[in-house]
């Protein structure tokens, strides 16, 4: 049998501990499918002391990643300890620049620094893979670099955030509001530390970046991405929505038009039976679309000990095997600089106003749409409160700059009780 792999493992946090489980639970089953023995040289953390829920004490032990990032015993370093820079980043180059290749979960470091640390990875002929950086579990990064590699990507979609899927469906099913259903998550340790990481979109976002540079041979452009938030979704913006047939998701999308290189993560309309609007909790799904094979969903996990750490191990037995994959699926200094769309494919919209219940407010709605371009599809008008009504509006396709103009005009008419909502309907 050829030399064992020997790993050293930074982080021993959720996805570290679990990288180790695997590694002691699953020697035998590993080394039949690798032809290679998997072995841990040495492993970091903060702590020394802490403890880990598991047995630690064959491994060396660093206080400092970046020495165990440039150990002689270390083939792959394994950094799993997160942030998008500080020690993540400097151990990551220095085990780079020490020759080694690295395998990490960490999304926000790869959005951010992604094509030099690949470029010098290639350089010196070595690999970054991150399987676990993109919806957990789900083998999303594998399934473009090589599943699908043999076909022109049109459209990478999906619910990359576990936690704002939480939030969304708990809303829906207990009827309750965003305030009170994020206190809940941040009780049952569902939030990042930076909880405007997740309700933000910019997890997410880090996330769809990543897809987006393989699907499209493109340098990773995570400042293109247009993110927003679930912070403004309501419970009646659930609810109102449902009526429609329709469910709110943070959904990501990245696609290549005639404009440029669209990439979105946004609180979007999809319609509720379809396999994203049945997504429920924290579950994350990633809807693939190629030019031979159609449409794929991809649907699990999308963190925790188990999936994450699941995904860490795919890409240590890659590397095991001897494959030697590019890290966006092709060498990073091929990428091309990708053009940014300046404005987001036209699409339907769902537009949610509480008018004033008098004759003719309507009309002016109308009027405003109308001379914004904006052709009304469906319309709904409530039973009324005393003196207002909310009304729902589906519009045929428009552009976002038209649903903004129009969104501007629309106080001016004098019937608005509350702000209107825009919500982008996606076609999925
Ligand atoms: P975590 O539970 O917070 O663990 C982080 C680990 O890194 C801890 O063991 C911590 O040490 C260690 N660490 C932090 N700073 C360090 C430093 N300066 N030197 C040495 N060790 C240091 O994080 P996690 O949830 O496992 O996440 C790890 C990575 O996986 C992140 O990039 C995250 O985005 C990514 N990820 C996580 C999940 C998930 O479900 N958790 C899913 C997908 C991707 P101490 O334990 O001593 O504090
Ligand atoms: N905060 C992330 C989520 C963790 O909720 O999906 C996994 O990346």
């Amino acid at each position: 049998m050829p030399q064992p792999l020997r790993l050293g493992i930074a982080g021993l946090g959720t996805v570290g501990i679990g990288t180790v489980k695997i590694i002691q639970r699953h020697a035998g089953l590993i080394a039949a499918r690798t032809g290679r023995e998997i072995a841990i040289s040495a492993v970091s953390a903060r702590s020394r002391t802490k403890n880990r829920d598991a047995d630690l004490s064959a491994y060396g032990w660093e206080d400092d990643p970046v020495a165990l990032a440039t150990r002689k015993d270390v083939d792959v370093f394994v950094e799993l300890m997160g942030g998008s820079g500080g020690p993540a980043l400097a151990a990551t180059k220095a085990a780079i620049a020490a020759g080694k290749d690295v395998v990490t979960a960490n999304k926000a470091m790869l959005a951010h620094h992604g094509q030099s640390l690949a470029a010098a990875a290639e350089e010196k002929g070595h690999v970054i893979r991150f399987e676990a950086a993109v919806a957990g579990g789900i083998p999303v990064v594998k399934a473009l670099t090589e599943g699908l590699a043999g076909n022109a990507i049109s459209r990478v979609m999906g619910v990359m955030n576990g936690t704002c899927n939480y939030i969304l469906t708990r809303m829906e099913s207990a009827g309750l509001p965003y305030a009170e259903v994020f206190e809940e998550a941040r009780q049952l340790g569902y939030l990042e530390a930076d909880p405007n990481l997740d309700v933000g979109g910019i997890d997410a976002g880090h996330k769809l970046s990543l897809l987006a540079a393989i699907a499209f041979g493109t340098r990773v452009a995570f400042d293109a991405v247009e993110l927003e938030g679930i912070g403004r979704i309501s419970i009646d913006d659930i609810r109102r929505a449902g009526d429609m047939g329709y469910r709110i998701k943070l959904l990501g999308v990245a696609q290549m038009t005639g404009r440029g290189l669209e990439q979105r993560m946004s609180p979007c309309l999809v319609p509720a039976d379809s396999p994203l609007g049945q997504l429920q909790g924290g579950t994350n799904m990633v809807v693939l679309e190629g030019d031979s094979v159609g449409q794929i969903v991809l649907r699990g996990p999308g963190a925790g000990e188990g999936p994450t750490a699941s995904a860490v191990m795919a890409d240590v037995i890659e590397i095991a095997r001897g494959c030697r994959i590019s890290t966006f699926g092709q060498p990073a200094a091929t990428l091309a600089d990708p053009v940014a769309a300046k404005a987001t494919a036209p699409a339907p919209y769902y537009l949610r106003m509480e008018l004033s219940d008098k004759p003719g407010a309507l009309a002016k709605v109308a009027t405003v749409l109308g001379e914004e371009g904006i052709s009304i599809d469906r319309m709904r008008q409530y039973g009324h409160a005393d003196t207002s009504a909310p009304v729902l509006i589906v519009t045929h396709k428009a552009t976002r700059d038209a649903i903004d103009h129009a969104l501007k005009r629309l106080p001016a008419t004098g019937v608005l009780v509350d702000e209107a909502v825009a919500i982008r309907i996606e076609t999925v």
